[in-house]
């Protein structure tokens, strides 16, 4: 049966498989998101390879960061959590202990691929599994450079479960990412710190999100980031292997893959006025901001600054008067390099654009078919049941705008970020809309409906 509830179902009933949600009038208020995912995998994983004990203070609450943790004590790791103040315990680089099972990733793709990083370089064997859906995401991308460094990886046809016969000491590489992908990144960063000598890591099509550098850099460990000096957006990082570092505190700036879905509503709803504090505006990561300008809408940054290894700050958003935007003429196109530094925002900018003057067209986007669900079908699908005009390619979509949303029976594919990005677009629909799934918000954002409730105005 489906919630029929004034608004949004709360939190506790979000275990229900749809949920009805009516038009709001606009968004108003103040408020923090919790610490960002992409940051809380990496903080916990480096923590657990450091010397001594790391605090880690506002960690991610989502169920992907607590597989992170979860496979971290499985390989002998102590972790007190209390909250968002998590403890970890660091073993030292080589010194994680052999997992008694399987170690499961469950719905995330990070844990799975940056721990087999870390795992390539622990003298033992151990296997990655996790949910249906991470069971059939691409793992050859992590597959074929871990074994370029001698260590051993079994996979199911490049599918999960991973089997790792570690080393404890890894040939350094030089090796240039078949795909933009900041988790593959990731996890030749982490297998280099126990490769005897110098590794590099070419992004050819520019930099993805370099929260793993910064971090790694905090922990004293040095990792040098050049450009390419021939013109094109090629993007280098340089390592040095053996590394053993020690435990340093880490602060998590808000999430701006969050926030962005908030800063949405309040965007597309005239009247609006929204604070969000503390949100993490890493360049490689916060390019949704910029573009949200750039396609008319109301943003700004106040009082950006730098506490720790990531730059964060505080965005105010307003809704403006007309409901559909007088953004610049179009066509607005989104491709390219910039792909890369918003790939978790697209399926919410595909629904920005229906609101955008000149519509939008989204580009070089393959992949985020291999996201948690093939993030292009399911936006494409759910905005045409809303009544969008909307072209599909096999890299991206196309959709005109403005144009009026109408509610509709959607589905969020089992995919949190499309549950969220089609929840901003019921709220901007004419009539009811309902959404299939929608507990899969838990993923990245168990708060996501509870907080926006707390900003929702009916009338
Ligand atoms: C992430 C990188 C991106 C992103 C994912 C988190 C990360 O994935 O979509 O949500 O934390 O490094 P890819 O590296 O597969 O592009």
């Amino acid at each position: 049966m489906a919630n029929s509830l004034a608004f949004i179902v709360p939190a506790a009933q979000v275990k229900m498989a749809r949920m009805r949600i009516r038009p709001a009038a606009r968004i108003r208020g103040q408020l923090r998101v919790p610490g960002d995912k992409s940051i809380s995998h990496r903080a916990a994983m480096l923590a657990a390879l450091a010397d001594g004990s790391s605090h880690i203070s506002n960690f991610s609450t989502s169920q992907d960061c607590a597989s992170t943790l979860s496979c971290l004590r499985s390989l002998g790791v102590s972790i007190e959590q209390k909250g968002a103040n998590v403890l970890v315990e660091g073993r030292g680089a080589t010194r994680l202990s052999a997992p008694i099972e399987a170690l499961d990733c469950g719905n995330s793709g990070s844990t799975m691929r940056m721990l087999a990083g870390v795992l390539a370089g622990q003298r033992f064997d151990s296997i990655l599994t996790g949910d249906a859906s991470l069971r059939l995401r691409p793992m050859q991308r992590i597959v074929e450079p871990l074994e370029l460094m001698g260590a051993r990886v079994v996979s199911e046809n490049g599918r999960p479960p991973l089997r790792i016969a570690g080393l404890d000491r890894l040939k350094p590489i030089h090796y240039e990412l078949p795909v933009a992908s900041a988790q593959v990144k990731s996890c030749i960063l982490l297998a280099a710190l126990n490769a005897e000598g110098g590794s590099v890591v070419v992004e050819r099509s520019g930099p993805t999100r370099d929260h793993t550098e910064r971090l790694l850099r905090w922990f004293g460990v040095p990792t040098e980031t050049s450009a390419a000096t021939d013109g094109s957006p090629a993007n280098m990082i340089a390592i040095n292997g053996p590394a053993s570092f020690s435990a340093r505190d880490v602060k998590i700036p808000g999430d701006i893959s969050s926030a962005a879905f908030l800063i949405a509503a309040a965007a597309l709803l005239p009247d609006s006025q929204l604070e969000i504090l503390g949100v993490g505006l890493n360049p490689t990561r916060a390019q949704f901001v910029p573009i949200m300008s750039s396609l008319g809408f109301e943003i700004e940054i106040v009082g950006a600054r730098e506490d720790g290894c990531e730059p964060f700050g505080d965005l105010i958003v307003s809704g403006k008067e007309s409901a559909l935007r007088p953004g610049p003429a179009g066509p607005n196109r989104i491709n390219g390099p910039l792909i890369a530094k918003l790939i978790d925002e697209l399926p919410l900018l595909a629904v920005l654009g229906t609101q955008a003057s000149g519509g939008l067209e989204i580009r070089d986007a393959a992949e985020l078919r291999a996201k948690e669900a093939d993030r292009i079908t399911a936006t494409v699908t759910n905005l045409r049941a809303m009544g969008a005009e909307v072209e599909e390619y096999e890299d991206g979509l196309a959709v005109a705008g403005p144009i009026s949303l109408r509610g509709a029976r959607l589905d969020s594919y089992g995919d949190h970020r499309i549950a969220m990005a089609f929840t901003v677009a019921a709220l901007v629909a004419d009539g009811e809309s309902e959404i299939s799934g929608a507990e899969c918000v838990v993923i990245s954002f168990p708060e996501f409906f509870d907080l926006l409730e707390t900003v929702v105005e009916r009338s």
